[in-house]
């Protein structure tokens, strides 16, 4: 029954009994001798907490409604309201459901579109650092090392500070513009890569140890694309706010697919929330139908795990 002929009949029914007693045969003595004040107020009991269950029951499938769009998150798509109750209710889980399945489609498709334009941004920002930058900071050396040879006794001290902080400035661009473009992932392929990324985040304290079997099936170059930057955000996440000494990068062959872990034995994620980094992460899994979770690891720290099943539509 819907909820309007629910809450229309019982309404009715009150005021239908009450008409019948005012026209009818039944009196209440004044003063009201006991059994008739029984009668009228157990008839009233009675009428109220019919009417209480029943709205309660009708309401309730709106109740669910409000806690499933209070923790919908579009990042975590899948999980969808339980059609239930009276037609109206129904019908308002339904729209909302079709509405999550419209946003959850185009949240997809605009972060595919946003991250593709990141990433060629990033593939310009990386070429021109190394062509621009990168070659004339190359000719300032040349020239440097020209004037050194050249430059008088008192001189060459200088020149030769020069040198090196134009040497650490080229070497710092290069590191850069690799961080902005996994050259590589297209040169040498995913396992050296991230072979590569684990020797880049052993430093200062950090010890990353790297799994990543050579056997894998092969992935399509999205895909590859979104391992690395996980792989890349996770170790970064690990050495700018874990505080932990080892870290690990393992990349194997699952039943279903293919399994990053990056695991440290850091302070854990705790209560904080979650960043553009985590969701940049997120964002990324969704696009090739992966499942991005992060959970405390086994003894201590974190771990970050992106399960790619092979057979969803990967781009
Ligand atoms: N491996 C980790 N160990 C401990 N805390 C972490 C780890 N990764 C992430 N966090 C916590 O989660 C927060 C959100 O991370 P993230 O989304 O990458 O944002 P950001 O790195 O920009 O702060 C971090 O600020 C940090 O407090
Ligand atoms: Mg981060």
């Amino acid at each position: 029954m819907s909820l309007f002929w629910r809450i229309f009949s019982l309404n009715a029914a009150g005021l239908i009994v009450a008409a019948a007693l005012l026209l009818g045969p039944v009196t209440v003595s004044t003063p009201v001798l006991p059994g008739e004040a029984l009668v009228v107020v157990g008839g009233l009991a009675a009428l109220l907490a019919v009417n209480a269950v029943v709205l309660r029951v009708g309401l309730a499938p709106l109740a669910a409604l409000g806690r499933a769009m209070a923790t919908a998150d579009l990042l975590r798509p899948g999980t969808r309201a339980e059609v239930a109750g009276p037609a109206e209710a129904a019908t308002l889980i339904t729209t909302y459901n079709t509405m999550l399945d419209r946003l959850e489609t185009e949240r997809t498709t605009s972060a595919a579109r946003a991250l593709s334009a990141q990433e060629s941004e990033r593939h310009r920002i990386a070429r021109e650092l190394h062509d621009e930058v990168g070659q004339t900071l190359t000719a300032v050396l040349l020239q440097l090392k020209r004037l050194a040879d050249r430059a008088p006794d008192e001189l060459r001290d200088e020149v030769g500070h020069a040198q090196e902080a134009t040497r650490a400035g080229l070497d710092e661009i290069r590191r850069i513009a690799r961080r902005l473009r996994p050259g590589v992932l297209e040169e040498l392929g995913l396992v050296s890569a991230l072979r590569a990324l684990a020797t880049e985040f052993t430093a200062h304290g950090l010890t990353v140890r790297h799994d990543v079997h050579g056997d894998l099936p092969p992935l399509p170059q999205g895909t590859e694309l979104v391992v690395y930057r996980v792989a890349q955000e996770g170790l970064t996440n690990t050495a700018r706010h874990s505080g932990a000494d080892r870290a690990e990068l393992r990349l194997e062959p699952v039943a279903d697919g293919v399994e990053l872990l990056v695991r440290d034995n850091g302070t854990g994620l705790g209560a904080r929330p979650e960043g553009a980094g985590i969701g940049g992460m997120r964002e990324r899994a969704l696009l090739v139908g992966a499942v991005l979770t992060l959970e405390p690891a086994p003894e201590q720290g974190t771990d970050v795990r992106l399960r790619i099943p092979l057979t969803a539509g990967s781009r």
